[in-house]
């Protein structure tokens, strides 16, 4: 399985924490953000990765990243995103790189408390389409800045809101999406947003609108730390006292 790695984005929810350096560089406790995603990614045995920035400071992640042996990274690929156009836009980059494998799509500015190999292992064994993970979420305030899943009495997704007004269940979709190499078959189908975006929610609606999305379920924390300044202080509050990426559940 291919993994790949968004850092994109313009950080404006984080500004002005921003205007001097890529979000997903900022640090969470004691190193750059980026880092934990791509620890996830490697602990979870998916070492072949390419990684999308974009914006004034994709530089920097040549510097703390270099070839990724360091990080435990085989092969690692970048690649630069001339604009924001999108989540879907920028996993559309990498479509020479998956070449026509499965995928491991993770949000560079996404952390997790327990180890995502589970998930993966669940993907690899599913035949075709896609997967994606939810979260608990019960506060509505923060679900309407999220992804949310509405389910059938089987648990099943009917559709996926982008940032509703109104959540349909109180589960979140995490930064972590898995797909078969048709989803690049769908990123051109897709028109911007009203935000101008191409959206992944759009991609994953096509895949629960033809029968082939499955869901998993987090155990322990996810946070977003790019969704605000306060998400991102208590994404570092948790980390600091908990740490991130456990293979088993995380001492009190
Ligand atoms: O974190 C989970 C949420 O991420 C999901 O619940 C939502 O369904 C999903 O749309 C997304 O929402 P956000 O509003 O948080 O997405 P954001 O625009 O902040 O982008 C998330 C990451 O994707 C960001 O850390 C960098 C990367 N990105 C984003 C854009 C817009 C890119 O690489 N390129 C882009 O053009």
């Amino acid at each position: 399985m291919k993994g790949v790695l968004l850092a994109g984005g313009s950080g404006s929810r984080l500004y002005p924490l921003t205007r001097i350096t890529n979000k997903h560089l900022l640090p969470i406790y004691d190193r750059p953000m980026v880092t934990y995603a791509i620890e996830a990614m490697v602990d979870a045995g998916v070492t072949d990765m390419m990684l999308v920035t974009g914006g004034t400071h994709a530089g920097e992640f040549f510097r703390l990243l270099g070839n990724g042996h360091e990080y435990g990274i085989e092969r690692l690929l970048y690649a630069y995103q001339d604009r924001p156009g999108g989540i879907a836009e920028a996993l559309g980059l990498a479509e020479r790189f998956v070449g026509g494998d499965q995928v491991l799509v993770m949000l560079a500015d996404n952390i997790v408390e327990r180890s995502i190999r589970p998930v993966v292992e669940r993907f690899s064994a599913q035949e075709r389409g896609a997967r994606v993970v939810l979260s608990k979420v019960v506060d509505p305030s923060h679900l309407r800045h999220l992804g949310v899943p509405e389910l059938d009495g089987d648990g099943r997704i009917v559709r996926i809101l982008e940032k509703p007004d109104d959540p349909p269940s109180s589960f979140a979709v995490t930064g972590l999406y898995f797909y078969d190499g048709t989803v690049f078959d769908v990123i051109p189908t897709l028109t911007p947003s009203g935000r101008g975006e191409l959206e992944i929610t759009d991609v994953n609606n096509w895949f629960v609108s033809q029968g082939l999305m499955e869901l998993d379920v987090l155990d322990g924390f996810w946070g977003d730390a790019g969704e605000s300044i306060d998400a991102y202080y208590e994404v570092n509050d948790f980390v600091r006292a908990h740490g991130a990426n456990h293979a088993e559940p995380a001492p009190d």
